[in-house]
């Protein structure tokens, strides 16, 4: 063991830097455009689905994915997706609303659905160790996969700002772990220099292949409901929305669909660089050097993703908005109260927006919107306790029958 060669194939695709436009080879060693060092986009040269989707998660979208190899897997993906009439009443919105629930995978965020890719990509490179930098969410799913492949793997998280569930579970898979002073931004710094200097593959999502597991989620919506109108995703480095956005013009450049929807990206009031930039009409992110949310995994001043995630909210007729963290909470309960989803708070920061949407004439009666909830509650234990609740304490079985009898 540990010798055993995986065939791969990188075929059909060129790196497009996304900041400068830059083509390059299909190297699975470069991660920044050496003219201007933006990130890539992946692009598949010719998107087509000619054998049609078959089994189940994100590798029944295998026509679209453009690693070819043996996958590390735990069936991700696939997850539900659920209307949610109560929560859309309860926010003033007129529209069919459904979440997708990416808590529903197996480390309880979309994350898995990028990391079965990168991590096959890597094992199949012969990678010995990997590395990533984490709000938790990554960190959690790629000491799933890398256990599962056999890659040492170092952590680099923001130390003391990382939600109980997420260190929990990297603990757990056996990482290596880093901590580091400051925020998310430092420590991706720390991971990049790792990738330059002694070569640890990265596991985050400047890693433009991760991104192409990420993307099936506009397949899966696609599957069950069509194209919606609006697609409502929570926003941190700004992978997710870009990936989900580069599904959707896949499927209409493979003849699958002749429509697009609009991207709509929520942030955290004290973490907008994206949604500052995009409400005073700049093109460039306002980057701020110590963001502050609650909603942990969107805690993100410097998004590396920044280029992809404006180009997804603009090109599609789509908005950024700002929801402060008091409305996340309360989105939370929501979403956990009226529909039984239980959603950690960055999570919820996609249904927080849905009344700020509505009072700008957003999702009307007769429109279809999707709410991306892209991380499980139990990752944030402490959240969860923090919601009211009533609780009862007797000190006898028969003082709790009588408490019982006065409510
Ligand atoms: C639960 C959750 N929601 C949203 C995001 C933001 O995703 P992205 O960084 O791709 O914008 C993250 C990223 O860590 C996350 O963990
Ligand atoms: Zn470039």
């Amino acid at each position: 063991m540990g010798l055993v060669g995986y065939r791969l194939s990188l075929d059909g695709v060129i790196l497009r830097c996304s900041v400068c436009g830059a083509a390059y080879e299909p190297d699975p060693w470069l991660f920044f455009c050496p003219r201007c060092g933006g990130v890539f986009d992946v692009v598949l040269e010719e998107p087509r689905v000619t054998r049609g989707f078959r089994g189940r998660g994100v590798w029944r979208y295998s026509e679209l994915i453009p690693v070819k190899t043996q996958p590390v897997t735990m069936n991700e993906g696939g997850t539900p997706l659920i209307p949610v009439p109560r929560l859309a009443e309860e926010s003033g919105v007129g529209a069919e609303l459904y979440v997708k629930y990416e808590g529903a995978n197996p480390t309880g965020s979309f994350k898995d659905r990028g990391m079965t890719v990168a991590v096959s990509l890597a094992r199949a490179l012969g990678v010995r160790r990997a590395a990533a930098a984490s709000t938790g969410n990554t960190a959690a799913s790629a000491a799933a996969y890398t256990a599962r492949a056999g890659i040492g793997l170092t952590l680099v998280l923001p130390a003391g700002k990382v939600a109980k569930g997420k260190l929990g579970q990297s603990i757990l898979h056996g990482a290596r772990i880093l901590e580091v002073e400051g925020g998310f931004d430092e420590a991706l710094s720390v991971v990049v220099e790792s990738v330059k200097r002694y070569g640890y593959y990265p596991l985050n999502s400047f890693n433009a292949w991760r991104l192409e597991g990420q993307k099936t989620i506009a397949f899966e919506v696609y599957e069950e409901i069509g194209v919606p109108d609006y697609v409502i995703v929570p926003v941190g480095n700004g992978g997710n929305i870009s990936a989900i956005w580069k599904g959707f013009k896949e499927l209409l450049e493979a003849g699958l669909i002749d429509k697009l929807p609009r991207m709509i990206g929520v942030q955290a009031a004290g973490a907008a660089p994206l949604a500052d930039a995009f409400l005073q009409g700049l093109d460039h992110p306002l980057f701020k050097d110590h963001p502050e949310t609650r909603a942990t995994a969107i805690r993100i001043g410097k998004p590396i993703n920044w280029a992809k995630a404006m180009r997804a909210v603009r090109e599609s007729g789509g908005v950024f908005v700002k929801v402060s963290d008091e409305e996340i909470m309360k989105a939370q309960r929501m979403l956990a109260r009226l529909e039984g989803i239980g959603a950690e708070p960055a999570g919820a920061a996609g249904a927080a927006a849905l009344a700020r949407l509505a009072a700008q004439g957003l999702l009307e009666k007769g429109e279809r919107a999707v709410i991306v909830v892209t991380g499980h509650a139990l990752k944030d234990p402490e959240a969860m306790m923090e919601a009211p609740t009533e609780t009862l304490h007797a000190g006898s079985v028969e003082e709790a029958v009588k408490l019982l009898g006065l409510h």
